[in-house]
């Protein structure tokens, strides 16, 4: 059976077009963590209303942490020492029950943790000046459509040139970026490509982002075009911590 055909009858059967949840899914703990959690806990910078979640992977058990997050009340009503410790130390505010969490979900959480994934810089955080030669050359990829975004966004020649790289038949839409780099500086640039112009589309690239290394890629590609001088790594592509992420991340699956 295609794919394609798998799909349909996926949604025909489910009638749903939930996402498919992997087990150990660090891009999905990420964003649970950033939505649920960061409201009360910090990871490494203190207390906040809960208990700073550095080394949480480590002063506690698995289980005990699986248990904990699902349902804290149910845990502290057990007596479990530890749950009622905590829970007097934090009087002031109760961790909500996560009962709509999956195991797989709080697993990867737990992964995302002890991975020290909360402390890692995005990519696109990164200075233009620190790209390898690779990740500028998949910049002028994702600009020139040769490579494809991963949410299906439009490739930014339909809408500008770049004729400090040579790309010059651009769409004419959008100004010739040249010397945006400059215009912006590398961080406001970051900011730009969080809410991009190549939304102004069609539906069916409505909602499609960049990711972080995407827009780190992009933003290099057009630092070397506008004439910043990046240093060229001696050999090989340097392995960032989201490479290595993103492969480890694959591997799990
Ligand atoms: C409304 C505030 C609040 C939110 C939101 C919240 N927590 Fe908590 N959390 C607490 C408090 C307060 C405690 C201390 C125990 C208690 O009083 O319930 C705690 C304790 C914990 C502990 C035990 C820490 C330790 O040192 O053993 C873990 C683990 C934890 N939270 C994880 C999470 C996760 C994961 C999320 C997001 C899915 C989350 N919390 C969301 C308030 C919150
Ligand atoms: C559908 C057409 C379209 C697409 C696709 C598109 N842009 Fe744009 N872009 C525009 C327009 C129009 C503007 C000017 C208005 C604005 O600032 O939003 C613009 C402005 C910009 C600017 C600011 C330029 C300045 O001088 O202020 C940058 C940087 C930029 N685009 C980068 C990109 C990148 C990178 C891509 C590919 C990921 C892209 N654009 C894809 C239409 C597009």
């Amino acid at each position: 059976m295609t794919k394609r055909a798998l799909f349909i009858l996926t949604v025909a059967v489910t009638g749903s077009l939930a996402m498919p949840v992997f087990a150990n899914d660090l891009a999905g703990a990420k964003v649970i963590f950033r939505k649920r959690c960061t409201g009360c806990h910090t990871y490494g910078k203190g207390i906040k209303v809960g208990p700073d979640l550095r080394g949480v992977t480590e002063r506690r058990q698995r289980f005990w942490l699986t248990n904990f997050i699902r349902s804290s009340s149910k845990v502290i009503q057990s007596g479990d020492p530890t749950a009622v410790t905590l829970f007097h130390q934090y009087k002031q505010e109760r961790m909500p029950d996560w009962t709509d969490l999956s195991a797989e979900q709080i697993d990867a959480i737990l992964d995302y943790f002890a991975a020290d994934g909360p402390s890692q810089k995005e990519p696109d955080e990164r200075h233009a000046s620190t790209a390898t030669v690779a990740e500028i050359d998949m910049g002028r990829q994702l600009f020139e459509g040769q490579a494809r975004f991963a949410t299906g966004g439009r490739m930014c020649v339909t809408c500008h040139s770049l004729r400090g790289a040579g790309v010059a038949h651009g769409g004419t839409l959008g100004p010739d970026l040249t010397r945006a780099y400059f215009k912006y500086q590398d961080k406001a640039l970051t900011d730009f490509l969080k809410h991009p112009c190549f939304l102004m589309t069609s539906a069916k690239t409505a909602g499609a982002l960049l990711t972080p290394q995407e827009s780190f890629d992009l933003k290099a590609f057009l630092a070397r075009a506008a004439g910043l001088a990046i240093p060229a790594p001696a050999k090989g592509p340097v392995v960032t911590i989201a490479t290595a992420r993103t492969s480890l991340a694959e591997g799990l699956r």
